[in-house]
């Protein structure tokens, strides 16, 4: 059996006041929650603690990035043994706007990764191709070569901590979404990827992301091969946050 996972990845927006509405909208929209379905809450890092305390402990909490060192002189940077001694489940690591906006290199999402497994975090690894290599027919050889190099540092009994988040980066805060039959298509070649690797595969998570909202996240859900989501913009939105999290076929 697969955790099913909807993860609300709220990037650099919010507030303490935010935090305060909407975590008890979403705490109160999610009860009860009878589909199985783990509901993960991604704020700033500087939220974490005021997060953790407006859930009860119903709901996990992540960080959205963490170094790829454990401690040191690396001003500015969290570590992945901070984010686990502050509350958190879970990181995201590798997310697409990492990727992009500042360098973060498949080399440093597999450090990043091995930080991350060995603090106790269950790391969501985020891989995505963009619109260029998709139309150049390169899209399941970029996101192939994404997983294989981010999880080259797992083993053993780290692989229940993975979870795999396909972003495909044309996708990602473009109210495009990719079809409910090519998002199947591109899990079930990552989960054939574990499976080359030795990995068991049928045991890993894996989330769509991008664009995904109320109405479209049952179609995506209803895939064999997709596990749940990684929601960014409708994840600040309690009522739409809510209702992908109710989109999850299925009774626990
Ligand atoms: P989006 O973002 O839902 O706003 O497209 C998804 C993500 O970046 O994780």
């Amino acid at each position: 059996m697969r955790r099913k996972i909807v993860a609300g990845n709220w990037k650099m927006n919010g507030s303490k006041d935010l935090v305060n509405r909407l975590v008890g909208q979403v705490r109160s929209g999610l009860a009860p929650l009878d589909n199985g379905v783990e509901a993960v809450i991604i704020p700033p890092a500087l939220f974490v603690g005021d997060v953790i305390s407006e859930t009860g402990g119903e709901i996990a909490v992540g960080v959205q990035n963490i170094a790829c060192w454990d401690s040191g002189a690396y001003t500015g940077e969290i570590s992945a043994g901070m984010a686990k001694d502050s509350g958190c489940d879970y990181s995201l690591v590798g997310h697409s706007e990492r990727r992009q906006l500042f360098g973060e290199t498949d080399e440093q999402v597999s450090v990043k990764v091995a930080r991350a497994l060995a603090s106790g975090l269950d790391a969501v690894i985020c891989v995505g191709e963009t619109l260029e290599e998709r139309e150049a027919g390169k899209a399941e050889d970029v996101v192939s070569a994404q997983v294989r190099k981010a999880v080259s540092e797992v083993d053993g009994g780290q692989w229940q901590q993975v979870v795999i988040a396909y972003e495909p980066v044309w996708a990602i805060g473009t109210g495009k979404t990719a079809t409910a039959e090519d998002a199947q298509a591109m899990h079930a070649a990552i989960r054939a990827v574990l499976k080359s690797l030795g990995a068991p595969s049928e045991q890993i998570s894996l989330l769509y992301g991008g664009s995904v909202k109320a109405d479209n996240a049952a179609a995506l859900f209803a895939q064999p091969d997709i596990d749940g989501g990684l929601i960014g913009g409708a994840s600040l939105d309690a009522k739409e946050f809510v209702s992908i999290c109710r989109a999850m076929p299925g009774k626990s």
